[in-house]
């Protein structure tokens, strides 16, 4: 696969830290963000999603230890990490190296002697920007370590690794999405990922004279992390509600809107909004695809539109910002569709925007922000790039 200039850059960065030259082989991975077409909140409901792996990237390399320690090292934080290998615990809430002690954790527990050695990465996702830089990492990390020491992992299980850290160490309670689309994205194409058996048909895109743009309002919320743990809890409450009058039924993806309507009065309001919009978004997950496959971008932008109403009103995942970024779209004939991105309180907003009409539509929308919020619009454009690999 050929690298693009930005990830030769980065990995000439991690060769330079550890001192070593070009010639000189060492095991570098790079591992992709990646960006959510529809599909938002049904990961952990079984449901299915729409997401693809970006040129936004973090690459890390592993070498054997100098110094006869397990260290990490954050070459953009300019911070570094010793292991203690033999107890490998989390570190408080927000330290990035939660991410890599929870994917090493897991290894070493398998294999409980692995030799010492260093790992160092960087990398060019905007963070907290809901482009899912944790999962790069996780993954990037996991991978390096299988491939230097040939552990044989499938790309199956360090989804596992990953996806687990993230549970134990960096406490999200999180879907199988976000490690998913990292580690199996494919270049030119979005994935229908089917989050019940965890699997995915690769899709095609092409939206013609449209091209998606990211919009960052630069918003994180300190909470975000409690309240998507919160999200999940209150879908869990209402399956078990669920269940009770029904053994049968095993997740949300079991339920129809009959269905769900006819069991209304077993739920409180709250929890027969949150399952309401999760119905509702494995539809338009599946309209969606019907919609992209025959070209028909303006259905696909009022699905967008659907969803995000769905996340902001119904299921509670957005913010005054984005709810403004989406809404400031709606009268504008070059765009057929936006919303919010990812689990939502801050972060990106995701735009189907008419190419002739990008510029034109970045001014447009960053005057209003400024003025209404008082802060710089980020745009990102992307494309769809493979997953997790080698570089
Ligand atoms: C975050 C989580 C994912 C998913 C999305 C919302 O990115 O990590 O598992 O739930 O939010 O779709």
């Amino acid at each position: 696969m050929q690298s693009s200039g930005e990830e030769i850059a980065l990995s000439r960065r991690i060769r330079s830290y550890f001192s070593i030259s070009n010639e000189e082989p060492i095991v570098i991975v790079r591992s992709p963000g990646r960006v959510n077409l529809i599909g938002e909140h049904t990961d952990y409901n079984l449901g299915l999603a729409m997401p693809a792996a970006i040129d936004k990237t973090i690459v890390g390399g592993i070498i054997p230890s100098p110094n006869n320690k397990t260290e990490l090292h954050a070459l953009d934080l300019n911070e570094s990490f010793t292991v203690p290998i033999e107890s490998i615990q989390p570190q408080p809430k927000g330290h990035w190296a939660n991410y890599l002690l929870g994917v090493l954790s897991q290894i070493t527990e398998q294999q409980p002697n692995l030799e010492q050695f260093h790992f160092a990465f960087s990398g060019n996702i905007p963070i907290g920007a809901g482009l899912s830089s944790s999962a790069a990492l996780e993954n990037c990390f996991v991978f390096a370590l299988n491939e230097y020491f040939g552990l044989k992992h499938s790309r199956e299980n360090m989804i596992s690794i990953s996806h687990k850290a993230e549970h134990d160490f960096a406490k999200v309670e999180c879907g199988i999405l976000d490690q998913y689309a990292s580690m199996m994205g494919r270049k030119g194409k979005a994935l229908l990922l089917d989050c019940q058996s965890n699997t995915a048909e690769e899709l095609e895109i092409d939206l013609g004279t449209y091209t998606f743009l990211l919009a960052d309002s630069g918003v994180t919320h300190s909470l975000a992390s409690s309240l998507y743990n919160r999200r999940k809890l209150e879908c869990q409450s209402a399956m078990s509600s669920l269940q009770e009058a029904d053994l049968e039924l095993k997740s949300l993806r079991d339920l129809d809107t009959s269905e769900l309507e006819e069991k209304q009065h077993l739920l409180s309001e709250i929890e027969y909004d949150r399952c309401k919009y999760v119905l509702a978004e494995n539809r338009r997950v599946l309209l969606a695809r019907e919609a992209l496959k025959r070209g028909a971008i303006t259905e696909f932008g009022e699905l967008l539109y659907e969803s995000h109403w769905g996340l902001s009103v119904n299921y509670e995942v957005s913010c005054d910002e984005m709810d403004f970024l989406v809404e400031l779209t709606e009268p504008l004939d070059s765009v057929a569709g936006a919303r919010m991105m990812g689990g939502g309180f801050g972060g990106c907003t995701l735009n189907v925007v008419q190419s002739a009409s990008l510029s034109d539509f970045q001014a447009v929308a960053s005057n209003l922000y400024k003025k209404r919020f008082g802060k710089e619009l980020k745009f990102y454009p992307f494309r769809f790039v493979n997953g997790t690999c080698l570089l």
